[in-house]
């Protein structure tokens, strides 16, 4: 079969090859899956660097999600053959066949093709984790949401709209607002640069935000703790801008908020009816039209570094997906 393989780390992709190799063996307890569709994460692009806090040893075939059809599995998995299925076990994605664990699958929504459903689980679990699971977002509330172009950032914009809030969505970017408008219509779209609390204090009347949803982190992060209101929660997502920030202590004492951090992969490990519950919630607004995945590009998975590279540089408005067999 053909699989993007990562034999050495490296900071240009040089360590990653397309190759021809053995089909996978089931392992005991997964599920044989014939991948359609896989989408690429962040941290597939960081674990090529070594620079994700999950290390797999070299060599390990790419890839945290995909969407396929079931081809092998034991009775009792909850699963058949020819079930179409998302998800994935951090690596092993990128591959025309992949051997997941049956508690990191689940079923593709109604409606949804191979393609978004390789694009939905990630993303979307991520936001509705931090935005429903972990801060409590109601109709009604107002959310920012930084690296809106982003996977998740464009997931977060897409189920807070869904769900009733008003959202601000933040780009780095300013060539990249009118495709985010597109692609989920928030209700405005900020270029969160420098001192932007001022503009999303003009856009709130002054209230400021409920929930700051941050993927990027650093300079983003430190201007976020003056856009949250008192009660609020700033979720930390992740850091896109590559530094880590670090916050005084006194500042949501005294601004009255939280600092909440987001893990919703192991969430979903660690409480695993919650984790099935959050499945169902997207599932179910997915299944009735209400939330549907952005992609900004659809590749064969021989031109998987025309992806890569695309994220790598900042370019992406939604996701991209590489189909394997194409
Ligand atoms: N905490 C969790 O449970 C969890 C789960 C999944 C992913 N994550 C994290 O969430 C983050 C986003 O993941 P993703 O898959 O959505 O990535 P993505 O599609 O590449 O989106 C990341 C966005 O971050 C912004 N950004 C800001 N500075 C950047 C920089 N220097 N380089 C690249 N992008 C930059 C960009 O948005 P603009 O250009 O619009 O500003 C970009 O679109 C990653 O850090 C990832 O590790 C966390």
């Amino acid at each position: 079969m053909k699989a993007l393989r990562v034999n050495a780390l490296s900071d240009d992709l040089s360590g990653v090859e397309l190759v021809d190799m053995p089909s996978p063996e089931r392992a005991p307890g997964d599920v044989l899956v014939r991948v359609r569709a896989a989408s690429l994460n962040f941290p597939d692009l960081l674990m090529t660097r070594g620079d994700y806090q999950f290390k797999p040893e070299v060599p390990f075939i790419s890839g945290l999600e995909c969407a396929g059809e079931v081809i092998e599995t034991d009775p009792d998995s909850g699963f058949a053959p020819g079930d179409r299925v998302m998800g994935g076990n951090k690596t092993g994605a990128f591959a025309e066949l992949a051997s997941l664990p049956a508690r990191g699958l689940s079923r593709i929504p109604a409606g949804l093709d191979y393609a978004q459903g390789a694009a939905m689980g990630a993303a979307y679990s991520t936001a509705y984790t931090g935005l429903v699971e972990l801060s409590g977002l109601q109709a009604g509330q107002t959310v920012l949401v930084h690296g809106a172009s982003g996977g998740v950032g464009l997931a977060a914009c897409d189920l807070a709209k869904a769900l009733g809030a008003k959202v601000i969505a933040a780009t780095g970017v300013v060539d990249k607002r009118d495709a985010i408008d597109a692609a989920c219509s928030p209700d405005s779209v900020i270029l969160a640069e420098g001192r932007f609390r001022e503009q999303v204090a003009r856009l709130t009347d002054g209230r400021l935000c409920d929930i700051v949803f941050d993927p990027v982190g650093g300079d983003i992060f430190d201007e976020s703790t003056r856009c949250v209101s008192f009660g609020g929660k700033l979720v930390v997502v992740g850091f896109t801008s590559g530094r880590i920030a670090e916050v005084a202590t006194n500042i949501p004492l005294i601004k009255g908020f939280s600092i909440v951090g987001l893990r919703a992969g192991e969430y979903a490990r660690r409480f695993p009816e919650r984790g099935a519950a959050i499945n169902a919630a997207i599932a179910q607004l997915a299944e009735a039209g209400r939330i549907s995945p952005a992609i900004d590009r659809t590749l064969p998975l021989s031109r998987w570094r025309e992806g890569f590279e695309a994220m790598a540089r900042r370019e992406l408005v939604g996701k991209v997906v590489f189909e394997p067999s194409a």
